[in-house]
């Protein structure tokens, strides 16, 4: 699913196809723009958790979407706790989604 803009009222028609960079989310290889940041690319593919939390395994996303409340964190390539709505997407970038508090250096499925 790609919830992107494709027709802007003023920046005109977006080209949402070339020039991008690959992330691979949770094992899905998902195209971003040069330039966004993890959560923009994650909402533009409806991807709509990006953690559990760690008592309750509560679903959480964005909340503040400035780098303040830690609700879009997730693990990006072996490091937890990266705040996605303010980390920008590099190509090759591994990100996935976070249980608890996060481990270092492994996937959460146990790799
Ligand atoms: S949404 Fe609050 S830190 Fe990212």
């Amino acid at each position: 699913m790609n919830m992107r803009v494709e027709d802007h009222p003023i920046l005109g028609v977006l080209d949402n196809e070339s020039d991008g960079v690959r992330v691979v989310v949770d094992g899905e290889a998902l195209q971003a723009r040069p330039g966004e940041v993890i959560a923009a690319t994650l909402m533009a593919h409806g991807r709509s958790v990006f953690r559990y939390t760690n008592r309750r395994g509560e679903p959480r996303n964005l909340f503040c979407g400035i780098g303040r409340c830690t609700d879009c964190v997730m693990t990006v390539d072996g490091i937890p706790n990266v705040r996605t709505c303010v980390t920008v997407v590099r190509d090759g970038m591994v990100v996935e989604t976070q249980r608890g508090n996060g481990a270092w250096g492994r996937c959460d499925d146990g790799r």
